[in-house]
């Protein structure tokens, strides 16, 4: 009689902990920490759980004791009665189905390297299944039909001695204690479940039970009672522990807890203190969840669906256009955002008008609460944009009280948009031609020339540098809630390169306003801006457009009108009627000799700014307009330039002309 002391492994009353207690017993509440023998794909989880087998497909995995133990009490002597107790786990990705099972093991070796997985459950492999010389006896649980081993079903528990040919088998199930009556159970239905293996070394009998449910208590009746000698079988000694195949269905084997004992019942496992497995599948859900879930996946989906239709509409109405070379103009810059919520998304009512080159809208700037005009000008190249926009931005340094304060820029894919101040009053041609507005008085219109001229000073001698604006106009002189006229629409230029959609009106109205140098070279210079700023003068004092087609072919040139009129010296004859008499007569005279004088064809007749600015101070006398000098027709000498072929052919070049410039330095 040979006792094997088995020692403490662990501390006593951990959670999850194993105690080993000596005298041939073994207990085990999880394994953490444990001194078992694994191989292949057994490990113990960090949670405590034996894992036999990890999912992988056609694997195998054992956890041995580490030492083996003596079933007898002499070498001679028979196997004692011994009694196991364990609690195993079977799951897998598909519910119902898992391949191949595990075992409970008694056997002389550890080594079942030559073992086979699958069917063979990691025990035997096809030439030693059923050998004498295995010696081993196991309790198989297995979960799949192997027609080979003539199994009964894929969810059985068989005795298998040297064999995977069990020697005794049944449906996993269960005989109820009260009505005695057989009730079938799953295996691998994701929960814990116990089994008790017990051998009666006197009956020589072999009972296997399990349990409906992890902690009921153990069926009086046992499931399997196989009559068998083991002393025939079993080595001395002899290893206990377990062993586990999967096919090739994901399948994971697990085992929670084990109690051994020889010559006694096994302890108690305490179920409290096993640990868990893993979760199958979706977690268990109230019935009323189950309703609800569909309803509130749907509304979420939506919900998320809206959001992100909305996100993606809000980045597309709100994308911009930004470049590398931008950072340095950064603060001139509008977010289209800004821009979109100012002008309420560039509502119809908000439209201030349409322009050559696109529309402008009235805004509020959501931050500062200013008021301010938005240009939408579309554009298609990015060529001469990193030009255009420095300009815009040196443009918007400008501050002169005279002209429209250009604010900063935005820019998205094909469009351009310019910020400027809002000009309450609009722009001045309306009250020079349009009958519901009122026409402004002498005054009004003296003070709107000055500060133009002002402006225009400004731009061509004040700034740091030279500015030719290229399209002066009354079109282009906006004016402020004070009546102030201010210069505005600058810096297109560049945009334009070329051909543009400007319509054939617009082009001949600004021709008026056009040099003839210009127009045979292309060729803007502050004298070019002197020679508009005279149309200008006649077209506010006459009140008439620069060139006047609305008599059917007869063009009626301004300049020649008026000289018609200063050659027959009744100059002030060409005073806008409209202001019925009721003006200046020095001022207006002034103002049309002057606007004469600017639009003379020879540049070197022709004033400064500082020089207009002056005369119309009345601190310079206006030189004397000599007949001689003033011996020109305007029309002739546009017939003669072949004006009317030229904006026919260059109808894009000369609307680029009229657009406003920087010149380089001074
Ligand atoms: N800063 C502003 N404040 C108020 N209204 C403005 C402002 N800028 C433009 N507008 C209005 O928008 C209209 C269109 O302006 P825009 O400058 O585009 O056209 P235009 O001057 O008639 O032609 P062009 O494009 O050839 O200069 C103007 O007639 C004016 O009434
Ligand atoms: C399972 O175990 C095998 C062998 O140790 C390993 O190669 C494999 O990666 C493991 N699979 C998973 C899912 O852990
Ligand atoms: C674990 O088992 C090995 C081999 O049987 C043994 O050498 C070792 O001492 C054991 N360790 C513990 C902590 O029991
Ligand atoms: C035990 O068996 C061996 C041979 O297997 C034999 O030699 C020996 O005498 C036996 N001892 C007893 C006490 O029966
Ligand atoms: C297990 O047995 C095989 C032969 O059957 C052998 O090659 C291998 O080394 C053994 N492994 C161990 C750990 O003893
Ligand atoms: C148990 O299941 C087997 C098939 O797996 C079936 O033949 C048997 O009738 C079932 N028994 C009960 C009581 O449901
Ligand atoms: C096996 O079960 C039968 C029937 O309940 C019982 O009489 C017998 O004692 C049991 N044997 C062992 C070893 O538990």
């Amino acid at each position: 009689m040979k006792f094997f002391p088995l020692h403490l492994l662990l501390s006593l009353g951990l959670h999850l902990a194993t105690i080993v207690t000596g005298d041939n017993q073994l207990l085990y509440f999880g394994f953490t920490g444990t001194n078992l023998t694994v191989d292949d794909t057994a490990t113990i989880t960090s949670n405590g759980l034996l894992e036999l087998t990890n999912g992988t497909a056609n694997c195998k995995g054992h956890a041995f004791y580490p030492t083996p133990l003596h079933f007898r009490r002499s070498p001679n002597g028979t196997v004692q009665s011994f009694s196991v107790t364990f609690v195993f786990g079977i799951r897998s990705s598909y519910l119902s189905m898992t391949q191949h099972g595990l075992a409970f093991v008694i056997s002389p070796s550890k080594n079942f390297s030559d073992a086979l997985p699958n069917q063979y459950l990691g025990l035997t492999n096809n030439m030693n299944n059923g050998s004498p010389t295995n010696h081993f006896f196991a309790v198989e649980i297995d979960t799949a039909l192997n027609i080979e081993f003539q199994d009964m079903n894929a969810n059985h528990v068989g005795i298998d001695i040297n064999s995977l040919n069990s020697a005794k088998s049944y449906y996993a199930g269960y005989y109820d204690d009260k009505s005695g009556s057989f009730q079938n159970l799953s295996l691998n239905s994701a929960e814990a479940k116990q089994v008790w293996v017990e051998y009666s070394g006197e009956a020589k009998e072999i009972n296997v039970t399990i349990a409906a449910a992890l902690g009921m208590a153990k069926p009086v009746r046992p499931l399997i009672s196989y009559n068998y000698d083991l002393s025939e079988v079993l080595q001395e000694p002899s290893y206990v522990g377990f062993s586990s195949s999967t096919g090739a269905v994901d399948s994971q084997h697990y085992v929670l807890g084990w109690s051994f004992s020889i010559n006694r019942p096994a302890q108690v496992i305490d179920i409290t203190k096993l640990p868990k497995l893993p979760r199958q599948g979706p977690k268990p859900r109230p019935i009323l969840l189950e309703a609800i879930l569909p309803i509130a996946t749907a509304t979420f989906i939506i919900v998320a669906g809206s959001i992100t239709i909305f996100v993606v509409r809000r980045q597309l109405r709100y994308s911009e256009l930004k470049e590398d070379w931008e950072v340095e103009f950064g603060p001139h810059r509008f977010s289209y955002k800004d821009l979109y919520n100012a002008t309420e998304g560039f509502k119809g009512e908000h439209l201030l008008g349409v322009g050559g080159f696109g529309k402008v809208f009235k805004g509020v700037l959501p931050s500062s609460k200013l008021e301010v005009a938005v240009k939408k000008v579309s554009h298609e190249s990015r060529q001469g944009m990193m030009e255009f926009i420095a300009e815009v931005v040196s443009i918007g340094r400008i501050r002169h009280r005279n002209l429209v304060q250009l604010l900063g820029y935005c820019r998205r894919k094909g469009e351009l948009l310019l910020v400027y101040d809002y000009m309450s009053n609009g722009s001045l041609d309306k009250y020079l031609y349009y009958d519901e507005y009122n026409t402004l008085n002498w005054a009004q219109r003296f003070r709107i020339i000055k500060g133009i001229a002002t402006g225009l000073l400004y731009l061509h001698e004040k700034w740091e540098k030279v500015v030719i604006h290229r399209d002066i106009k009354a079109g282009n002189v906006l004016l402020d809630s004070e009546m102030n006229g201010r210069l505005g629409d600058f810096g297109l230029a560049r945009l334009y390169d070329h051909g543009t959609d400007l319509q054939t009106t617009h082009v001949v109205g600004t021709i008026g306003y056009l040099a003839p140098e210009f127009i045979r070279t292309g060729k803007a210079s502050p004298l070019t801006d002197v020679f508009a700023f005279g149309a200008f003068l006649l077209e506010v004092t006459c009140g008439q457009r620069p060139v006047n087609n609305n008599t059917g072919d007869n063009q009626e040139v301004l300049v020649d009108w008026v000289l018609e009129h200063w050659h027959k010296g009744s100059v002030v004859e060409a005073v806008d009627s409209k202001l019925q008499g009721d003006y200046n007569v020095d001022e207006a005279c002034l103002a049309l000799k002057l606007g004469l004088l600017c639009s003379h064809p020879f540049t070197t007749l022709r004033p400064s700014m500082q020089q207009i600015v002056q005369y119309l101070d009345g601190d310079l006398p206006l030189p004397e307009l000599t007949h001689t000098n003033m011996s020109f027709s305007m029309l002739s000498l546009m017939q003669d330039e072949g004006f009317d072929q030229y904006a026919m052919a260059h109808r894009s070049q000369a609307s680029i002309s009229t657009i406003s410039g920087i010149s380089g330095g001074r």
